[in-house]
């Protein structure tokens, strides 16, 4: 795995964004795995701004979203439909057709997942995966103890993970209680993968997914059985890692 420490949250975005801007330009049918939340925010504004700025161009691109909340429509502002269309997507030249996020308000939650899976393999696999952390080393919705070879399912949300979430809804008892989320073996797919962490409250989680053994009780700690993983941090996410990373990648260029 490639550790970068970069001191800032404003650096780290920015770097993760070049990362993927480089793949856009050089495949502009690229599929990009997106996630939600607070970490990726920076980079989504920064791809906005080169999209703005620098013509980068999203016309043929497709994503795919991480997960997404169950019995939540599009068109609840806590839904991450609405929060990827209003960070991102609303922002930049991509086709909306050509933006999947899981069907939270399927009538058949296990056969919209199966076809979620199936429109990821249809457009050949994903080329670059953003991820998050959660404060208890989660990826996507994939909770402590999930299946390391987990496909895209629904899961129950831990209490830790919804009170982290409920930051964005009025009380607790607001946050849905359930996700569908892609799976850890999925995730896994992806060529390669961004894992993105800022503030003191992922420091811990940062250094069991990077240097602690490879466990389910931590999901992110299998990316480092991935081999073209790049985790960038800030410092304050960087500060419990124990290996002397720089701060700069070895190479933009994706292998
Ligand atoms: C979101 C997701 C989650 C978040 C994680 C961190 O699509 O999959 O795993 O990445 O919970 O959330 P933030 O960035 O809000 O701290």
């Amino acid at each position: 795995m490639e550790v970068i420490v970069k001191e800032t949250y404003e650096e780290m975005s920015r770097l993760a964004a070049q990362m993927v801007a480089e793949l856009v330009r050089k495949k502009p049918r690229c599929v990009i795995g997106l996630a939600t939340g607070s970490t990726p925010v920076g980079t989504y504004k920064e791809l906005i701004r080169m999209h703005k700025e620098e013509d980068l161009d999203f016309s043929q691109v497709v994503t795919f979203n991480l997960d997404e909340y169950v019995g939540l429509p599009p068109t609840h502002d806590q839904s991450y439909r609405y929060f990827m269309n209003d960070n991102l997507f609303n922002h930049i030249n991509i086709r909306k057709e050509n933006t999947y996020v899981p069907d939270g308000m399927a009538r058949d939650i296990p056969a919209a997942c199966a076809l979620y899976e199936e429109r990821i393999r249809e457009h050949g696999g994903v080329d670059v995966q953003i991820l998050g952390i959660g404060g208890n080393g989660h990826i996507a919705f994939n909770e402590p103890g999930s299946s390391l070879a987990s496909r895209t399912r629904v899961k129950t949300l831990d209490e830790a993970t919804r009170k982290d979430n409920s930051r964005f809804f009025d009380s607790i008892d607001q946050v849905p209680k359930y996700a569908v989320t892609m799976g850890i073996g999925t995730i896994m797919e992806a060529r390669q993968v961004i894992i993105l962490a800022n503030k003191e409250s992922k420091a811990a989680a940062m250094a069991a997914a990077v240097e602690g053994p490879i466990t389910a009780m931590c999901p992110a700690s299998v990316l480092q059985m991935h081999p073209t993983v790049t985790a960038i941090t800030d410092k304050a996410a960087g500060a419990k890692l124990k290996g002397d990373y720089p701060a700069e990648p070895h190479t933009l260029v994706l292998k």
